[in-house]
């Protein structure tokens, strides 16, 4: 997703534009840019195609005091990666920096008549619909960003200023997030508060529909029909050491690692381990609500979505009662699908900025759904549009691949079933097996990650030689197998898929040659033997098998990677720290980028 950072107050305009864009970097773009203004509204505008050290290049040679700027980080979506495309983009005497997309920007374009365009950008098209309201500074350049974002349709956050009025950005947003600083003598604007950490503590979270004037000690925030808004100052929660790597080479290993910390931060006065119960009060559904629910569907994408899976096969186990549907996002909201009576909806998003997941959210509430979310980033859309919900507070997870907010989605997921469960008269005690578990995690956890560390790298110099992978599991373990797989393919770009074990028959098994190597889940369980007769299956046709298990096991496999079997329940999400640190080790092996792999981005705020 491309960033947005501005600045208007007493510091060096370009010093906070360009640390606020490597803040964001991790969200991953193509290209860069700002502009600040000198007090007589003289503009410096700096683009470059790539990374922010070559915008940093131009830089050098063009250094200025000036106390007022924009910038971004581009994730090209209209117009190919290059300096010409590269935000911010100029009208007449106004810059203008845009997320999101402006669906109508044809249409738009063929009536700026007086614009001669430059870039292939939906972006540029609305600096010139703003400047086209602005009458070269006849108009407060408020009411022209007004006048113009009444004509778009689609979405977008923007800041803009003009060389008219070097005093002053004017901000707006509808569906893709900006945050306001406030800091003493000085304002800050940023897409993701992360790039406002150590500048100030005072956020003020922009709404959909809402357009903010901002000098260096005044924010005036209105809506688009010019209601006056009063700015709801928050506190941002993240400290510096948590956007920094910490020592280690790169964000995914540091976040793999502080697993056992992050998801302590989960449980956090939620489980009561003498009264064997747990206790989720984010939601908001009263003991009644909770006894009423009949069905539950999870909603998310990618990761998300491989969360709320794993988590829906747990809580089908405590409460039989309610049936429990776990739908990707992006499919989910253009289906007409009925939603019985007596429903919830869980949220799953770790940015809560994710387009298709916000989407669904919109639309099952339509439906008078009840949404909760489960969410990592405080103050994200989707934290603030669902009914209640439970923040997961694994701290910012800067790496492209998810890690530890999958493990404290689950969760999180499993104990609002929990929730359900004790609140529909789950006899006592009858969860206690469950409870015990989840107070066990962060302790196995840590155990985990340090016994199979070394033998995962050395696994993944060994297997580093294959383009293609086949991840394998049954129950619990196959939606761990698909988030196995994921993490495989997004960073080392291996071409990995997960099937469920017993689907092998039904036509996967086709595949198995020397081409593939095979990653099988295997914990015990009830279901162990079968698992074992499909690894023969494979065996007998070749494959090339790493067996990732909890206890002993003895068939003819390539390699095995042996965890504590300590617990029974929880054992898959054990597994996944396994594939976690099998993708990592094998994308360093393969001299990839592990923090930003080619073609995605953090957050997905676009369809
Ligand atoms: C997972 O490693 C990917 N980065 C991606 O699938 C991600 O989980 C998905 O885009 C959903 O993001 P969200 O949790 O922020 O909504």
């Amino acid at each position: 997703m491309c960033g947005i950072v501005g600045y208007v107050g007493g510091k060096n305009a370009q010093d906070f534009l360009i640390s606020g864009l490597k803040r964001l970097e991790y969200r991953g773009y193509d290209s860069a840019g700002i502009v600040t203004l000198d007090e007589n509204g003289e503009a410096t505008l700096l683009r470059a195609k790539g990374k922010i050290s070559n915008l940093e290049e131009k830089l050098a040679k063009n250094k200025r005091e000036d106390k007022i700027g924009i910038g971004h980080t581009r994730w090209a979506t209209h117009g190919e990666p290059s300096e010409i495309n590269a935000h911010p983009h100029q009208a007449g005497d106004i810059y203008l920096v845009h997320n999101g997309i402006i669906e109508n920007y044809k249409e738009l374009r063929e009536h700026l008549t007086e614009h001669e365009f430059k870039s292939q950008t939906d972006t540029e098209v609305l600096a010139a619909l703003v400047n086209s309201f602005y009458g070269n500074g006849k108009y407060p350049l408020v009411n022209a960003v007004v006048q113009a974002l009444k004509l778009v349709k689609g979405t977008y956050g923007i800041a803009v200023l003009s060389t008219k009025n070097p005093d002053e950005i004017v901000v707006a947003r509808s569906g893709s997030p900006l945050v306001i600083g406030v800091g003493t003598g000085e304002t800050l604007i940023a897409s993701d508060a992360s790039a406002l950490v150590g500048h100030t503590k005072q956020a003020i979270y922009l709404n959909d529909g809402e357009v903010a004037r901002i000098t260096k000690d005044s924010v005036e925030i209105k809506t688009l029909n010019a209601e006056p808004v009063s700015a709801k100052v928050e506190e941002i929660e993240t400290n510096l050491a948590a956007i920094q790597k910490g020592g280690y080479e790169h964000f995914l290993l540091k976040e793999i690692m502080e697993q056992p910390k992050s998801l302590a931060e989960t449980l956090r006065g939620r489980v009561n381990l003498e009264q064997g119960v747990v206790h989720l009060g984010g939601p908001g559904l009263s003991e009644q609500e909770l006894r009423k629910i009949k069905h539950l569907i999870i909603v998310g994408c990618g990761t998300a979505y491989h969360a709320g899976l794993l988590a829906s096969y747990y809580i089908e186990q405590f409460t039989p009662e309610i049936t429990v549907e776990t739908v990707i996002a992006s499919e989910y909201r253009y289906r007409n699908a009925y939603i019985p009576e007596n429903s919830v909806a869980l949220i799953v998003s770790q940015s809560g900025e994710t387009a298709d997941t916000l989407a669904c959210l919109r639309e099952i509430k339509k439906q008078g759904t009840k949404t909760i979310g489960i969410v990592n980033a405080i103050g994200s859309t989707i934290a603030r549009e669902v009914d209640g919900g439970t923040y997961v507070h694994v701290g910012p997870e800067i790496s492209v691949a998810s890690t530890k907010a999958f493990t404290s989605q689950v969760m999180a997921m499993v104990m609002f079933g929990l929730t359900i469960a004790q609140a529909k008269g789950a006899k006592p005690g009858s969860l206690k097996l469950y409870v015990e578990e989840i107070a066990k995690m962060p302790e196995m956890i840590e155990k985990t990650l340090k016994d199979v560390e070394g033998e995962v790298k050395k696994a993944a110099e060994k297997y580093k030689k294959y383009e293609h992978a086949i991840y394998l599991g049954r129950d619990t373990a196959y939606p761990t197998a698909m988030e196995g797989a994921l993490k495989l393919k997004e960073i080392s770009y291996v071409d990995a898929n997960a099937y469920a074990f017993g689907e092998l028959k039904h036509g996967p098994l086709a595949l198995i040659d020397d081409r593939f190597f095979e990653v099988a889940l295997v914990p015990e369980g009830p279901l162990y033997d079968k698992a074992i007769s499909n690894v023969q299956e494979v065996l007998a046709r070749g494959g090339h098998m790493l067996v990732i298990t909890d206890t002993d096991f003895n068939l003819p496999v390539d390699d095995v990677i042996k965890i504590s079997g300590e617990l029974k329940i929880f054992s898959p999400i054990l597994m996944n720290l396994v594939s976690q640190l099998f993708a990592y080790y094998m994308t360093v092996a393969k001299g990839y980028n592990v923090d930003q792999p080619r073609n995605l981005a953090k957050s997905v705020t676009v369809e």
